[in-house]
C-alpha cells in the first residue's frame, strides 16, 4: 500500500538514560541531533527528567525510521520504548529540529498535568495511557512555547 503524498510519521518513544546526562552532554547531544534533522527534514521535541528521556520525531517516513534505528542502537540510553508510531499529514513541532527542556526543577503545581504526563509516560505498560500521555504532554510543550514567544514579542 503505498503511503499518501506528504504522508509525516510521526514518533514518540521513552528511554533511560544510562548514565545521567549533564548540561554539557545534553548541549552536545543537541548541536549534532539538530544539524542532522535539519538536513534530513526531521523536527521534534526531547524532554529530560530523572535520568528519563521522552523524544517525539516527526518527518519523512524513512527518514524517521532510519533516525529511530540509530537513535534505538545508541549505548548512552537503554530501554527504548515506542509509545506512538502513527502517519499525519500535519507537523506538531514545525519550529523545531529539536526543541529540548529539562524538567528537573518544575512542580505539579507550577505545571498542572505536566508531572503526570510525564510520570505515565514513564512508568505506564498501558499504551493507551501513553498515547494519551504523550499527546498531552506535546499540547503543553506547544502551549507553553507559544507563551514565551509572546512574552518575547
Ligand atoms: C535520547 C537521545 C536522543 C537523540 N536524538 C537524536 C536526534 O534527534 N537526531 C540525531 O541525529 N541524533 C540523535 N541522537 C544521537 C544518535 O543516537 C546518534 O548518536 C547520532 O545520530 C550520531 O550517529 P552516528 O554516530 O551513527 O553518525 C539521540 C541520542 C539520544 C541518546
Amino acid at each position: 500500500m503505498s503511503l499518501p503524498e506528504g504522508a509525516l510519521r510521526s514518533l514518540v518513544y521513552s528511554s533511560e538514560a544510562v548514565t545521567r546526562f549533564y548540561q554539557d552532554d545534553l548541549d552536545q547531544l543537541l548541536v549534532q541531533a539538530r544539524q542532522h534533522n535539519q538536513s534530513v527534514d526531521i523536527t521534534g521535541i526531547l524532554l529530560y527528567k530523572n535520568d528519563q528521556f521522552i523524544q517525539f520525531l516527526e518527518g519523512p517516513p524513512e527518514a524517521v525510521d532510519a533516525l529511530m534505528e540509530t537513535i534505538r542502537r545508541d549505548v548512552r540510553h537503554t530501554n527504548v520504548r515506542i509509545l506512538i508510531d502513527e502517519l499525519t499529514l500535519e507537523r506538531q513541532f514545525d519550529e523545531w529540529t529539536m526543541g529540548y527542556h529539562p524538567m528537573k526543577n518544575q512542580t505539579s503545581a507550577a505545571l498542572p498535568g505536566f508531572r503526570d504526563s510525564f510520570a505515565d509516560i514513564a512508568e505506564s505498560p498501558d499504551a493507551l495511557t501513553t498515547g494519551r500521555a504523550a499527546k498531552e504532554l506535546a499540547l503543553w510543550f506547544r502551549v507553553r512555547a507559544a507563551k514565551r514567544n509572546e512574552v518575547a514579542a
